[in-house]
């Protein structure tokens, strides 16, 4: 039976290996569908899968093979993902490369067990890292492993498909849950959650938040809105808040704006990401991850980064180009420092500039469109990569 795969043509002459994993891996999740609708693969027996390293990831790798050809995995080489999440990726890459090893870091205690398991059924080839990308140094200095050692480094930053689609989580705006969204509350549980931000933080501070990192336009009227809520009832419910973004608008406008597919929007979205990004600290870890891959990659590694906001690939741009962003704390804020900073990102030239870093591709790369169309969560994201000078 064929499986209609619509790899680009040209990455299959260019790149035969990436194809075939990336091929294997559209055939993982084909399997699957098979085998849970009808019982019995019709693959051929040579293709199907036989272990963990093929079955479908509860997160959907993001362009993956694009990923694979620009990480040009070789083997023997040593590969750091600093997001492991549903470990789709390093999937990938075990699949792709027999003799590679994978240090798979990620901040969710949730996704560091699937991390581990993987690491027993590949005998040690993933070695799983919890922490997040600020105590990256120290964790593999304790690991014994040096600066400028690492091979190649993947970055796909943001939430995993894990973390979303559980209401308990409190990242989703459909579902009803407890307003958290800490991607490692369980680790800091003494960290401020999104309810915290919303019934604490001032009309300013939370308009200057909505405005920063979800560069909403309505962000003084949300925040009005926040804090007239709350003076009733503490905002603790996703639901709730969703309502209560959806209270400041008129009815006939609550889906009028349209995402990158041109499908509704609910009006709190943009409120939804601003908060996930404050509670997380998103853009300063964004950046201590490029510091970390930078001081980890050898002469010649290669460094993938995927991001799924204007303002993250701005980051990460910059820093390839050899911006000074060491003044980016004071410019936005930060949960450990609540009302502190102004809304806009100033960057500093660094002398030289692209010292460190050759990019690979010009311009950014992003998913094609029958990617976006198998996983439209997919659809804003961009991808950089470059090799370490
Ligand atoms: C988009 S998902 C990665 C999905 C993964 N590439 C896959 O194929 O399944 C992002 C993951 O990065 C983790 N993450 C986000 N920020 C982090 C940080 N600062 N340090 C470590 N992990 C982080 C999240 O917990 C999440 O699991």
């Amino acid at each position: 039976m064929f499986f209609p795969v619509c790899a680009n043509p040209m990455l299959r002459k260019a790149n035969p290996t990436v194809w075939r994993a990336w091929r294997s891996w559209k055939l993982s999740l084909h399997s699957s569908t098979a085998r849970a609708s009808s019982g019995s693969g019709p693959l051929d027996r040579s293709e199907e899968p036989s272990s963990v390293l093929t079955q479908k990831s509860p997160h959907t790798p993001v362009m993956l093979k694009e990923v694979l050809h620009h990480l040009d995995v070789q083997p023997g080489q040593v590969v750091l993902d600093m997001t492991f999440g549903g470990g789709g990726h390093t999937k990938a890459i075990l699949n792709m490369v027999h003799e590679v090893t994978v240090l798979a870091l990620d901040r969710d205690p949730t996704a560091m067990s699937l991390a581990q398991q993987l690491a027993k059924e590949t005998f040690g080839r993933v070695k799983p890292l919890l922490g997040r990308f600020s105590e990256l140094e120290v964790l593999l200095s304790d690991m014994n492993i040096k600066p400028g050692s690492i091979d190649a480094v993947l970055l796909d930053a943001g939430c995993s498909s894990m973390q979303m689609d559980q209401a308990q989580r409190g990242f989703s705006l459909s579902k009803d849950g407890p307003l958290d969204m800490r991607m490692d509350g369980e680790r800091y549980p003494d960290m401020p959650c999104a309810a915290d931000v919303v019934n604490t933080l001032d009309q300013q501070a939370l308009a200057s938040i909505l405005t920063a990192y979800g560069e909403e336009r309505h962000a003084r009227k949300i925040a009005s809105a926040i804090v007239e809520a709350r003076r009733v009832n503490p905002i603790t419910q996703t639901q709730q808040l969703a309502s209560v973004v959806a209270g400041s608008f008129p009815a006939a406008v609550l889906y009028a704006r349209k995402d990158r597919l041109q499908r509704p929007a609910h009006v709190a979205t943009k409120t939804f990401q601003a908060l996930r990004i404050f509670v997380n600290d998103e853009l300063n870890e964004l950046h201590a991850g490029l510091r970390a891959a930078r001081s980890v990659l050898t002469p010649g590694g290669r460094l993938c980064v995927i991001t799924f906001h204007s303002l993250e690939d701005r980051l990460v741009k910059r820093f390839l180009q050899g911006d000074d962003l060491s003044n980016l704390d004071q410019y936005h804020f930060s949960p450990r420092k609540r009302g502190a900073g102004k809304e806009k990102l100033v960057y500093e030239k660094r002398d030289g500039g692209m010292v460190d870093w050759l990019p690979l591709r010009r311009k950014v790369i992003t998913p094609e469109k029958d990617d976006v169309k198998e996983n439209p969560r997919g659809r804003s994201a961009k991808l950089r990569a470059a090799l370490r000078r």
